[in-house]
Formats: C-alpha cells, structure tokens, sequence
C-alpha cells in the first residue's frame, strides 16, 4: 500500500478577491504543490491568470508553483512565469513550436518542465520527449474551465505511461488534471498517477481542508 501521491490545488476555483486567505489554507492543510491554470482565449476558450497574479502570490507561499500553460505560444510567455515565481512550467502538445528546443531552454533556467496532453492526444505524441521531462500531464476533461465530469477513458493513457516510464527508468511524474474528486482519484492512481490536480472538490467543497485530506489519505 502507498500514498505518496502529490496534491496540486488549482486556485482556478479559488476566491480571487481573496487569493491569500485560500493559499494559505490549502499550504496548511498540506497541498503539496499549487496548481495555476493560464488560459489566453485562444488555445482554449477562457481568459484567466497572467504573470502578474503569479508573482503577487509569489511572496504568500512556499509551495511549489506548477503552471500549466493552456496558451498558443509558450516559447513567447514561458519566461515571464519563471521570473514570477514559477517552479514547473508546463506547455502543451497541441502547439505549434519547437517541442525539444523549449524543452531545453526551460531546464537551462533550472525549472522543471512538462507537457500536457488533451483528451484526443494520445500519449504517442510525446513519447519521444518522455525521457526529457519532469512531468506530464494527462487531461481528464477537455481544457478551458474548471468543475467539469471525469473522463474515464483517459485512465488508458495513465497506466499506458506508468508502463514506459518504469520500463525506463524514467524520471517523470504522471500528473492528472480535471474533475478529479476521491472516486476519480483513487481511479487514477491505480493506473499510476503521482500528482492529483483539484480545484473545484477542493475550493468549492464545505470543508475544503478535509476534501484535500481526503485527497491526500487515499491508499492504494
Ligand atoms: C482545466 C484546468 C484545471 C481545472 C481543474 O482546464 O486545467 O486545472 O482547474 O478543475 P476541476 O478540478 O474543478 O476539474
Ligand atoms: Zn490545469
């Protein structure tokens, strides 16, 4: 039995008029990581947080900070969010650029890099960049906002990768992001996930303290 999964609050669903008061709550509660959604209108059909918010948290919190990109270039942004604060930059798939070469310029800034992949990408479009990233991160709901339902037939890719990263001793985690609540959870880490996103069964929850606990004490 282990649980040594990371969780990864996303502020997406968090009260923005007071983003301190729900920071400092999910970093005492013990979120491992804080999970910060960009969206730039174009890559997916939201607006959301830019660099600014980044570093005005920067200074609030220890946790380390995992930026998922959702935006058309990220070889034009990317830097921005490194000199703000972030921890882990990740880009996704479905863009146009050089894949290895922002790989590389990302890990030359000494931060930790991944790719995410949406629900109709399949995990063979980044098997060639598996053994250069920190993380990968499988969608399990279609990008754009938050509160939506689980896909179930992502759990495939999940163990698919578990596979070839401990065939190969691969240094990468498995981070699943999307409607995840302790049923999908415990369904993704079955499969072999290591980090759990959560915003809206965290933040929207009664007691969004124990709904990360919750998250955190699954066993598998
Ligand atoms: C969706 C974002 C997610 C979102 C998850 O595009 O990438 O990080 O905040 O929210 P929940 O956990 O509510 O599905
Ligand atoms: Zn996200």
């Amino acid at each position: 039995m282990k649980n040594k999964h990371l969780i990864a609050p996303s502020i997406l669903s968090a009260n923005f008029s007071n983003l301190q008061k729900d920071i400092d709550m999910v970093e005492k509660a013990g979120a491992d990581w804080l999970h910060i959604d960009v969206m730039d209108g174009h890559f997916v059909p939201n607006i959301t947080i830019g660099p600014l918010v980044v570093k005005a948290v920067r200074p609030l919190s220890k946790l380390f900070f995992d930026v998922h990109l959702m935006i058309t270039n990220p070889e034009k942004y990317w830097h921005n969010f490194v000199k703000n604060g972030a921890n882990l930059i990740v880009f996704h798939e479905e863009v146009l650029c050089d894949k290895k070469r922002l790989i590389q310029d990302i890990k030359e800034e000494n931060i930790k890099v991944g790719i995410s992949i949406k629900p109709k990408t399949s995990v063979e479009e980044i098997l060639e960049f598996l053994p250069l990233l920190d993380v990968v991160l499988v969608m399990t709901v279609e990008p754009g906002f938050g509160g939506q339902s689980f896909m179930e037939d992502m759990l495939p890719k999940i163990s698919y990768l578990r596979k070839i990263i401990d065939n190969n001793n691969y240094n990468c985690l498995i981070e699943v992001d999307g409607g995840i609540n302790v049923e999908t959870a415990t369904k993704c880490l079955e499969c072999g996930a290591d980090v759990l996103v959560s915003g809206n069964t965290i933040f929207a929850s009664k007691d969004p303290v124990i709904a990360l606990q919750n998250l955190k004490s699954i066993k598998i």
